[in-house]
């Protein structure tokens, strides 16, 4: 009963932290001034459940810019003790001083282990992927690349409370590759591969591949728009519409396992490319900077979410990969991410493809 009601909360979490306003919440400093009358009774009923500390206050500004609703008491303690822990995770990694930061978001109110069951797919074996038929060419690749300059990058996403990453980095994919080849934009339905791609190895809410998508789009006559066919974040049955088709895929082309110079080249002088990698804990709090790890895995049985690739570039002398994520644009840079690019960093290369529309 109690687990019912709290994954109908987090639904109603997923589906409004995207659209979260982008008030500037400071964790290090949670005394303002002035303070709306709906605030701080809204505080002063959360203090009056986990006392007024510091983190306590952070806590209960924190619960209120992300409309967080806690049923009970016991819901609020129990939030507040992970909070506190993800808190002291944030404080200790940023003293250390390392290429990237991490901060409070959405997710500070939930463990890993529950992250992990609402957000991730189950990891895939993608080793269809180990031959891939991406062309190199000589040209000289520039020193960085964003192709949302180029304006074809559509806006980020949110997956909500469904393990269907795989859906909107392909949807991102088709997005920017029909935005550049008839210079329109789209939003394409990621419900109906979520609801109708199993048949390419695809489990909806539960995981799938771009690769495997753009085939069953490829195969299946298109993918219908966005308003034809709107997200709702669970498994359903197919209602595809020939008539609704936003989108046909021609072809897609795989980069070699591993390949980041195929990625990279690809990246540069091609269009954004779907890739997937291995997210471990620490990684949903990221904020900002080039993220590295010594924890994950970069073999196909590794990758657990699929992103899009849309840039590249340097900072303070770490090569990165430019990431659009599918979390809300609330989420770490504006909704992206940077990844170390130069060692197949968690696998960032092991998975990736690209489509060819018409
Ligand atoms: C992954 O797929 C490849 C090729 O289909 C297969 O050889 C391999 O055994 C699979 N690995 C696992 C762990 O299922
Ligand atoms: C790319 O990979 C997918 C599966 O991940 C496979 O079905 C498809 O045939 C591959 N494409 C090529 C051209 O090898």
């Amino acid at each position: 009963m109690a687990r019912t009601s709290f994954s109908l909360l987090i639904i109603l979490i997923a589906c409004v932290a995207g659209a979260s306003s982008a008030s500037t919440f400071d964790d290090e400093n949670p005394i303002r001034t002035v303070v709306s009358d709906a605030l701080r009774e809204f505080e002063t009923s959360i203090l009056s459940v986990v006392g007024d500390s510091r983190h306590a206050l952070s806590f209960a500004r924190f619960a209120h810019r992300y409309g967080k609703r806690y049923e009970t008491a016991e819901e609020t303690k129990l939030r507040f003790a992970i909070f506190s822990e993800n808190l002291k995770l944030i404080r200790s990694h940023n003293k250390k001083g390392l290429s990237y930061t991490l901060g409070v978001n959405h997710f500070a109110d939930w463990t890993w282990e529950e992250f992990r069951r609402h957000r991730l797919g189950a990891a895939q074996n993608c080793s269809a992927t180990t031959k891939g038929n991406h062309k190199l060419t000589e040209e000289a690749l520039p020193e960085m690349k964003d192709w949302r300059v180029s304006g074809i990058v559509s806006p980020v996403k949110d997956q909500g409370h469904c393990g269907s990453c795989w859906t909107f980095s392909t949807t991102g994919a088709l997005e920017a590759a029909y935005k550049q080849a008839f210079g329109k934009g789209i939003s394409l339905s990621e419900q109906q591969l979520v609801d109708c791609a199993g048949a390419f190895n695809n489990f909806g809410c539960s995981g799938g591949l771009p690769s495997q998508a753009f085939e069953y789009v490829k195969y299946n006559g298109g993918l219908d728009t966005e308003e034809a066919y709107p997200y709702t974040g669970k498994n359903g049955e197919c209602k595809f519409s020939s008539e609704n088709v936003g989108v046909q895929v021609l072809d897609s082309v795989n980069i070699t396992l591993g390949a980041e110079d195929e990625l990279k080249h690809a990246v540069a002088f091609v269009r954004p490319v779907s890739v997937a990698f291995q997210v471990v804990n620490g990684f949903r709090l990221y904020k900002e900077g080039v993220y590295t790890s010594d924890t994950c895995g970069r073999t196909p049985m590794d990758v657990n979410h699929a992103v899009l690739a849309v840039g590249y570039g340097v900072e303070n002398g770490v090569p990165y990969w430019l990431i659009k994520n599918s979390w809300g644009a609330d989420w770490g840079d504006s909704g992206y991410f940077k990844m170390e690019m130069g060692k197949n960093m968690c696998g960032v290369a092991t998975c990736a493809s690209y489509p060819v529309v018409a």
